[in-house]
């Protein structure tokens, strides 16, 4: 990983990001998803799911959430997500979105809808477009309140495949050729028909969960491998590239990312398929 590339996300680092969500996405609409009060524009992504709905999202990656010499403490920030593939399971529900839901009344929460992560197999557009404005109104459905939460569709902020990219290069491919789910699913596939992305797809996952300095990622048990992998990531940039030899470059030493704890609730963390009772429920892909 280049220094010099790197700095844009030392950069980022530097005070807590904050996230603004304000989409415009197509049907869906600002309605729908815009955090009021919340809008900054210090960078403005302009981007296009592929799928024929366009979005138009401020992200303000340098400005602190809170002054810095305020006395109101800073908020935990969780962030979490589902892909659109198919319908929604209970497992998704229970695993994950009904904590979503609790957390988001103390928390500085950021849940967003991982299209990236859904086209790692085979996919049709228009039904990923589809799938995707329909997560969307599940977690609307379920309780997530855009009040309190930013809701966002991953591919409409561009950092996170660009920071995914600078994080690969500090990715030991040992690490991702263990990952159970890659193992599972390209034997379910077939050699010849994986995508690269489907063993780099962890390396995504841990950049949308770093990017935004997160604490605390509610995950369903399925997730527990990804999540300790997003852990050692931290940790290694944090020690190739952070502290004295950060502090060399100008940037203000310490960790560069925050090591996240996953959050896996003590019921419903992994929920079984009811017609077969030794698989967890899965959207089967
Ligand atoms: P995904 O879309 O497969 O599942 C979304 C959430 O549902 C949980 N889950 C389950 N929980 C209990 N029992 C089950 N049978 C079950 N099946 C799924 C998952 O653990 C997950 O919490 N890579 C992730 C999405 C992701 C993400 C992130 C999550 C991408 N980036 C950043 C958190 C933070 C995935 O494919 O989840």
């Amino acid at each position: 990983m280049g220094r010099a590339v790197l700095s844009q996300f030392l950069t980022l680092s530097n005070s807590t990001p904050r996230l603004s969500s304000s989409l415009f996405c197509g049907r869906l609409g600002s309605k729908y998803l815009k955090r009021p009060g919340s809008i900054r524009h210090n960078r403005t992504i302009n981007g296009d799911n592929g799928a024929g709905f366009r979005c138009c999202c401020s992200v303000s990656l340098s400005q602190p959430a809170v002054p810095e010499t305020s006395s109101i403490p800073v908020r935990k920030r969780i962030v979490s997500g589902v892909q659109p593939t198919g319908a929604i399971h209970l497992g998704n529900y229970l695993g994950a979105i009904k904590t979503w839901i609790e957390l988001q009344n103390s928390y500085d929460t950021l849940f967003f809808i991982v299209d990236l992560h859904a086209i790692t197999l085979p996919y049709d557009t228009q039904q990923l477009s589809k799938a995707t404005r329909n997560t969307a109104a599940i977690y609307l459905a379920c309780g997530v309140d855009t009040s309190k939460a930013s809701v966002f569709v991953q591919s409409h902020v561009r950092a996170h495949v660009e920071l995914m990219w600078l994080l690969s290069s500090a990715t030991p491919i040992g690490w991702l050729n263990r990952m159970i789910q890659f193992k599972e699913k390209s034997r379910k596939v077939g050699d010849e028909n994986v995508g690269v992305a489907l063993l780099t797809y962890p390396v995504l996952m841990a950049s949308d969960i770093l990017l935004y300095q997160s604490d605390l990622v509610p995950v369903g048990e399925d997730q527990k491998q990804h999540l300790e992998l997003t852990r050692e990531l931290a940790e290694r940039v944090n020690y190739l590239y952070g502290g004295r030899k950060w502090k060399k470059l100008g940037g203000r030493g310490g960790a560069i990312f925050k090591v996240p704890e996953p959050l896996i609730p003590p019921a419903g963390a992994r929920v079984m398929s009811l017609t077969d009772g030794l698989s967890k429920v899965s959207s089967n892909r």
